[in-house]
């Protein structure tokens, strides 16, 4: 089976991103890592990817000012370049616009850490912790046009354990992001390939 051409969008320290390239190096992945995207020069997560050998780009948002689209037009752009078939978004801190998310329907994922459709948003773990609930996790999910709303694809769960602290539950639940991200973009990439025949 051939492999399917995916991006990773990325804000800062990737290492959603590194899971996914990791696991993407194996010999019966469906899909390989062949573009990061940053929407930031400086993130950390750039020299990662580069490092293990993935051309790693910036499309810098902050020139594009408030138009969110123009930068999503320069985006889009550069992932047609590179003929990306497949989007994962791994901690991008951007809203999308209707546009991107039109563009890449049914083929942009995303990574939320908790369990959707309980606390979208941010600073899910400190929400979970107030909210006294047991059991926390991550969502991947198909990106539609609400913030953390598209079909979910899968979940991991976690327990919140008494006197958790937001760091102790946050490293709880990216280790499961790590797993359960490169098993859903595995799921998806096998799925649109056997469509195609
Ligand atoms: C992860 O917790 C992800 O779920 C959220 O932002 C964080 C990004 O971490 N959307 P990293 O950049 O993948 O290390």
């Amino acid at each position: 089976m051939r492999k399917m051409r995916v991006a990773v969008l990325i804000s800062g320290r990737g290492s959603n991103m590194e899971a996914l390239v990791k696991a993407a190096q194996a010999p019966d992945y469906p899909a390989e890592i062949v573009l990061v995207l940053a929407n930031k020069e400086d993130a950390t997560g750039l020299e990662i990817a580069r490092a293990l050998g993935v051309r790693a780009e910036a499309v810098a948002s902050k020139p594009y000012g408030r138009d969110r689209e123009a930068h999503e037009r320069a985006v889009d752009a550069r992932l047609r370049e590179a003929g990306v078939e497949l989007v994962c978004l791994a901690g991008y801190m951007r809203l999308l616009t209707p546009y991107l998310v039109r563009r890449w329907a049914g083929r942009m994922l995303n990574i939320h850490p908790s369990l959707l459709p309980a606390f979208p948003g941010l600073d899910t773990h400190q929400r979970a912790i107030e909210a006294g609930v047991g059991e926390h996790g991550c969502t991947v999910h198909l990106v539609t046009e609400g913030m953390d709303e598209g079909p979910v694809l899968g979940q991991a769960r976690v327990p919140v354990l008494p006197g958790d602290t937001e760091d102790a539950l946050a490293a709880r639940v990216l280790a499961q992001e790590h797993r359960l991200y490169p098993a859903m973009l595995a799921e998806q990439a096998r799925k649109i390939l056997l469509s195609e025949g």
